[in-house]
């Protein structure tokens, strides 16, 4: 039975999945010591309870969602870790961030040692519509208590009874948006710089509309959330090595995703000009960034 759910963090995607389990009559919880001015923001907007501790999450907690960027989910899952053993509750913890299988059957390894249960989980679909068409896909021996959640306004679905699965599913999905997203960047950048930008989209839209579409509606989104899609990169790089497979393009997009997230850093890009800009005034914001910071990487 769900009663309170624990979310580390309350970022994006965490006060969304708040606002949604909210509104279907759950709890929200979590700690937030540590977490930047935006979080706190998030968090409240979310309307999620700060507990002074993770020890107090867990105590609180009858499942504990984990999303945060992909560098963080495994020392997440070992600070939670930590709060289960000393409290001794086998509280559930599903780790929803895009990572690698291997991370996450890391992250098993020491949630279940501490004396906690472990679902693997993954999102796909936009924060801003949860309850338009993301699913949450969830792979484990505790996915079925995860599905508990459709009763409260989320889409589930078991993938498999094994670790690693709902992992290995999102990183083959994000390689795809992320690596068109960046590839479609460098080459918009282009067209630009050589004055064919408004030619090249419309001939984009008349052989490949729906990739035009995608440029349009992801692109202007990019540039404030480009440094942790270049860690799902490395992640997904981790991923095709672990199969014996050689990745390229997959490393070569991380690249690619880190360079614009620092762009966007030093050019002062704040995350509410997202959503005003259209894909235009996007790549022109860009240009002009990387001409008063040129690349100077090889
Ligand atoms: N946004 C989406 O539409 C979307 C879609 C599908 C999947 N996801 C997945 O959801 C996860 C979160 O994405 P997001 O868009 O919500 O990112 P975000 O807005 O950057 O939020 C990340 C949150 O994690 C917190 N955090 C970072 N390091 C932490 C740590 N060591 N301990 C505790 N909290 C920490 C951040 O806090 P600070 O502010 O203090 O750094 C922030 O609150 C990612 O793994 C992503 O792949 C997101």
């Amino acid at each position: 039975m769900l009663k309170t759910i624990g979310i580390i963090s309350p970022g994006e995607m965490g006060h969304n999945i708040a606002l949604v389990l909210k509104k279907h009559g759950l709890e929200v919880v979590t700690c937030l010591r540590g977490r930047s001015p935006r979080t706190l923001r998030l968090a409240k907007k979310g309307g999620v309870a700060d507990l002074p501790s993770l020890r107090a999450v867990v105590e609180a907690s009858d499942l504990i969602l984990s999303v945060v960027v992909p560098s963080a989910a495994l020392p997440v899952g070992r600070s939670l870790a930590k709060a289960i053993a000393s409290v001794k509750k086998p509280v559930l913890v599903a780790d929803a961030n895009a990572i690698s299988p291997m991370t996450s059957i890391a992250i098993d390894k020491v949630v279940t040692a501490a004396g906690g249960k472990y679902v693997d989980v993954c999102i796909i679909g936009s924060a801003q519509r949860l309850e338009k068409g993301a699913t949450f896909y969830a792979s484990g021996e505790s996915a079925e208590k995860f599905m508990g959640l459709q009763d409260f306004g989320l889409t589930t679905k078991v993938l498999g009874n094994q670790i690693g699965q709902a992992s290995a599913f999102k990183m083959v999905y994000a390689g795809l948006t992320k690596g068109l997203s960046s590839l479609s960047v460098e080459l918009l950048l282009t067209a630009r710089s050589l004055g064919l930008f408004d030619q090249i989209i419309e001939r984009y839209r008349l052989s490949y509309p729906e990739i035009a579409d995608f440029m349009s509606r992801m692109l202007p989104d990019l540039p404030w959330r480009a440094t942790r899609r270049s860690q799902e990169m490395e992640e997904l790089s981790a991923t095709i090595k672990s199969l014996g497979l050689h990745p390229v393009m997959a490393p070569a997009s991380g690249k690619a995703l880190k360079r614009l997230g620092e762009l966007t850093r030093s050019s002062g890009w704040q995350e509410p000009d997202e959503g005003q800009l259209n894909l235009k005034d996007t790549i022109e914001k860009l240009y002009k960034g990387l001409k008063e910071s040129p690349d100077k990487s090889s």
